[in-house]
């Protein structure tokens, strides 16, 4: 666990129940869980959802954070337009300790629609306990950021 402890969670209106659930995991292992809605059903958009996420990560108010919608995909591409993030969509727990590990992606994406709560724990704490790996992985996220220049 990384000693910055606030994470970033928010949804589109597909994945409000499974950002909740995952909001009282992670504030039962010890995280602080900044969970920025939506709280209501009502049909949204995910880009504002996964941009608002992504700033809070950019600008360093939160450490890492957790973005859903019915796949994670529509949220992920939005989340990666808010320069310095790098986020991906995972539904495995090792490519969610990959793309710590590897990639230093700050953001986690997922979708609601893909996998069920049981395995879509098991992603959040391989991804929240997963630290960068650092050296030849550095130079390749460099080469990433290189490309926002
Ligand atoms: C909403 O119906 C759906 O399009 C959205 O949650 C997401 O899957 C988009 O990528």
């Amino acid at each position: 666990m990384t000693d910055t402890k606030r994470i970033v969670l928010s949804s589109d209106h597909a994945a409000i129940d499974l950002r909740q659930a995952i909001a009282r995991h992670i504030e039962a292992k010890g995280w602080e869980a900044v969970d920025i809605g939506p709280t209501t059903p009502e049909s949204t958009h995910y880009p504002e959802h996964g941009a608002a996420a992504a700033r809070k990560v950019a600008s360093g108010d939160c450490a890492l954070g957790i973005i859903l919608c019915g796949t994670g995909q529509g949220i992920m591409m939005a989340a990666n337009k808010v320069p310095g993030i790098r986020c991906g969509v995972c539904a495995d727990p090792f490519s969610a300790r990959m793309i710590r590990a590897h990639n230093d992606a700050q953001i986690l994406s997922l979708g609601a629609r893909i996998v069920g709560e049981g395995l879509a724990l098991e992603i959040v704490d391989a991804f929240l306990e997963t630290e960068f790996e650092g050296g030849r992985h550095g130079t390749r996220v460099d080469m990433i950021k290189a490309l926002e220049a």
